[in-house]
């Protein structure tokens, strides 16, 4: 089983804190989480390989390290997803981006593909699959089931705020999913929002209801 990395950098547990705070409007939620992403990816691309090239500086002609071209696809969830890609593409420009749509069938409660784009070369490029939120796991097990569909193999699954349950969801299915979160709460509630949580993560970052 791959490693949960809970990221707890004074910055991000300030934000994150921000995030929960209902009086927190959409604005500055949507800004947070952009804040946040763009954070969480340094953790994120911790492992990224380096390579020596040759450089000159005004006095010298020296090797040194540069990131070597991995490439990358971030794959949000939408919608809430979307709120999360600015960060990561704003340390990473040359990542391409996916998308994958769910929703919820109402009879069935089971987690229904409405859309989904990702690149053509997905396959030689690592996922970072994103949603901001990681409750019960239904949703994010069938994004993981569709990449995999499709071939993909090196995916990361980043969330800002998790709980248990989910966390063990994704562990069952994907054990070979390394996540990163910056927060774990123990519950959920009898419509599985996640408690303390931060409320309807889509709701806040777009300003609906
Ligand atoms: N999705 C959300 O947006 N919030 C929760 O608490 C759980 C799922």
């Amino acid at each position: 089983m791959k490693k949960v990395h809970l990221i707890e950098h004074p910055l991000i547990v300030h934000k994150l804190t921000m995030l929960r705070d209902k009086h927190t409007q959409s604005k500055d939620f949507r800004e947070i989480v952009r804040e946040m992403s763009l954070l969480m990816a340094y953790e994120v691309t911790k492992d990224f390989p380096l390579k020596e090239i040759e450089i000159e500086t005004p006095l010298a002609t020296t090797r040194q390290k540069v990131m070597s071209e991995k490439n990358v696809v971030i794959v949000p969830i939408l919608r809430a997803g979307l709120g999360m890609v600015d960060g990561f593409l704003s340390i990473m420009p040359n990542a391409k981006t996916g998308h994958i749509g769910l929703y919820r069938d109402p009879k069935t409660h089971l987690p229904v593909e409405y859309y989904k784009k990702l690149p053509m070369d997905v396959l030689d490029r690592e996922v970072i699959l994103v949603d901001p939120m990681l409750a019960t796991g239904v949703s994010i097990v069938a994004a993981l089931n569709k990449l995999k569909e499709a071939g993909c193999k090196d995916i990361k699954l980043v969330v800002i705020l998790a709980c248990t349950e989910g966390l063990e969801a994704i562990h069952k299915v994907h054990p070979d999913v390394e996540i990163y979160c910056a927060g774990i709460d123990e519950v959920l509630n009898e419509n599985k929002y996640i408690v303390p949580g931060l409320g309807d993560a889509g709701d806040r970052l777009f300003g609906t209801k």
